[in-house]
């Protein structure tokens, strides 16, 4: 059984730290990248949008490195990965955040409507996880981050084709840290809720339903990307959570309670 050591916990717990973050060009993703290189950790950026990921690069220097690609293509996860490994020597972690889908009822719902969801919500999480794994194996300090939604937990209505790869996504999580744990490699799951741009145009889209869940959230509003999500996916990609794996955190305001 692999043992990890431990680096101290803190402002830079992730010094040193080689990491992959997808969807990091803006939202959460962006949040996550400028916290990781805060508390020092290198990033490569994958994300579809080429000029604000090639502007996160240049703000921050050598810390991002920028991969213009669409995550539900394998030559892609592979490329970022290669990346990662020949500019930083390694890759500890791993941050599978973006994806995309489309809202409507069920029965509207279409079957490129689901390839969307599954393609860059499922698929592209299991794309990154097996080009990264033989890097991850000789890490060290490997955890990886997925992302699930409230929306799949609670049966957001609109939301079948999302929902569903966001269990899936759960569900690959769960048995990859029960199958990668003897590797040192750690899994867990985060389900935030924040108001980045993708989450303000389906409130302007849906503004009572956006109203709604707002008011339904225990700690009274959506959450902050910078300082309410971010954190707790860098508690999960270093060594503090380093007895923590399959697990689902909630980053939700207290929304959902899971047992
Ligand atoms: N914001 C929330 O409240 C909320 C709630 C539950 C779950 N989530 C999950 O958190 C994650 C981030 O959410 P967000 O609100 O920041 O999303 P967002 O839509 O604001 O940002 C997603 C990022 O991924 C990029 N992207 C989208 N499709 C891509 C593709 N095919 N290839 C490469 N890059 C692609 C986008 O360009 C963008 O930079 C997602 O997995 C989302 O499902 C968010």
């Amino acid at each position: 059984m692999h043992t990890p050591t431990h680096s101290p916990a803190g402002p830079r717990s992730l010094e040193g730290r080689s990491t992959l973050v997808t969807g990091g060009a803006s939202g959460i993703g962006a949040a996550v990248t400028a916290l990781f290189v805060e508390r020092g950790a290198r990033v490569v950026v994958v994300d579809l949008q080429q000029e604000a990921g090639e502007a996160l690069a240049r703000e921050h220097g050598d810390a991002v490195v920028f991969v213009h690609g669409d995550v539900s293509d394998r030559a892609v996860a592979d490329a970022a990965v290669a990346t990662a490994v020949a500019r930083f020597g390694a890759l500890d972690v791993l941050v599978n955040n973006a994806s995309v889908s489309r809202q409507k009822p069920f029965e509207e719902q279409t079957d490129d409507d689901w390839r969307l969801a599954m393609d860059t919500g499922l698929y592209a999480t299991r794309n990154f996880m097996l080009a990264a794994f033989p890097a991850l194996i000789e890490s060290g300090h490997a955890s990886v981050v997925n992302f699930g939604s409230g929306a799949g937990l609670n049966g957001q209505p609109n939301q079948a084709s999302y929902a569903a790869a966001k269990e899936a996504i759960r569900g690959l999580s769960r048995v990859t840290a029960n199958e990668w744990a003897p590797h040192g490699i750690r899994v867990n799951v985060v389900c935030p809720m924040a108001l980045t741009e993708g989450v303000a145009r389906w409130a302007e889209a849906r503004p009572e339903q956006y109203a709604r869940s707002a008011a339904a959230v225990p700690l009274g509003r959506f959450g902050d990307p910078a300082r309410d999500v971010a954190p707790v996916v860098a508690f999960l990609a270093g060594d503090d959570s380093r007895y923590m794996t399959g697990q689902t955190v909630m980053a939700d305001g207290g929304s959902v309670k899971l047992r």
